[in-house]
């Protein structure tokens, strides 16, 4: 028998996100690596960058930098990092045109080069590039998963760690919804030592992490003027790609198709998922309280106009 092939992942975009993405995968050995760009030169620069550090780091797992979404083909994982990010005097509804007409042409490439392929989508607005591309490509659910959840609740768990001075590894956090400003950081279900965060600080320590977690992409965006994180993204996309390459079953807060459960149906949106070698494997479906799902509903309803947006602006998605 021949041995089997190191398995393969692809990433759409090489910008911060994708690049620093595809370096991680690849120094950890978790696969190889295709990065795709359509600014000329731009994935196979950072590519070979990439692979000139391998004798340093002494790794053998191989990247290749592309234009052409041929190379992607045999793709377990396809990471959706491409698109604008929101300038100054940009509307959301502007991202949304400029960033759905990207998604459009993305969703046709993947449905062609890589149809058996698990797709992870990031780019901005998230839970709405999500669902463009499910309707376009026609995947099952499980395989289009929204990365959000993961980076809001790393985010949370690190304010928790520094205002508690605690390992970072004795706190477990979730929050569920949009990934917007409206995303549902959950207090009940997140814990300290196994304490729930609602049980171990004071309602006014809550509100500011609450907050702080809300606003967590946008304080990084006015430390660094023009350009939004990338680290902390880059560790979320990885934690799913490998719980789906290794078939480890873990739970990660993401965004997928609702079908009812949570009460909602026919959006994207954040929710507790186990992630394993089909994408998303369960729904965990957690007792919220009457405030805790007043608030994942409100959040869901704003991704609902956007959804109501997208099919004004984009009538012909494929599938109904
Ligand atoms: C963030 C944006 C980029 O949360 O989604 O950092």
């Amino acid at each position: 028998m021949r041995p089997r092939k190191r398995r393969k992942v692809s990433i759409v975009g090489a910008g911060n996100v994708g690049a620093t993405t595809a370096q991680k995968i690849v120094e950890n050995g978790l696969a190889d690596v295709v990065i795709l760009d359509v600014r000329e030169g731009m994935a196979q620069g950072k590519a070979l960058d990439i692979l000139e550090s391998g004798p340093l780091l002494g790794f053998d797992t191989r990247i290749v930098g592309s234009g052409n979404y041929e190379t992607i083909e045999g793709s377990s994982v396809v990471v959706v990092t491409a698109g604008f990010s929101r300038k100054p005097g940009m509307s959301r509804e502007d991202l949304l045109h400029k960033n759905g007409d990207i998604m459009i042409e993305v969703a046709e490439k993947i449905r062609k080069h890589a149809p058996d392929s698990v797709v992870i989508m990031v780019t901005n607005p998230m839970d709405l590039m999500a669902y463009i591309l499910w309707k376009v490509t026609g995947f099952p659910r499980e395989r289009v998963i929204g990365m959000g959840g993961a980076l809001d609740s790393s985010r949370f768990a690190y304010f928790v760690s520094e205002v508690t001075n605690t390992s970072v590894s004795n706190i477990q956090t979730m929050v569920m919804g949009g990934h917007g400003d409206d995303m549902v950081p959950l207090l009940e279900f997140s814990t300290i030592a196994g304490v729930s965060l609602k049980k171990a600080l004071d309602p006014e320590v809550l509100q500011n992490l609450v907050a702080r977690t809300r606003d967590g992409g946008g304080e990084i965006v006015r430390l660094m003027k023009d350009s939004s994180a990338y680290f902390a993204p880059a560790a979320a996309i990885y934690s799913m790609i490998e719980s789906i390459l290794h078939d480890r079953h873990r739970v990660i807060p993401s965004s997928v198709y609702l079908e009812g459960e949570y009460g909602v149906k026919g959006v994207f949106s954040g929710v507790p998922v186990q992630i394993g070698n089909i994408g998303l494997e369960k729904i965990v479906l957690l007792p919220l309280s009457t405030e805790e799902e007043e608030a994942f509903h409100r959040s869901t309803e704003s991704i609902r106009q956007g959804i109501r947006t997208i099919d004004r602006l984009f009538p012909d998605l494929g599938r109904s």
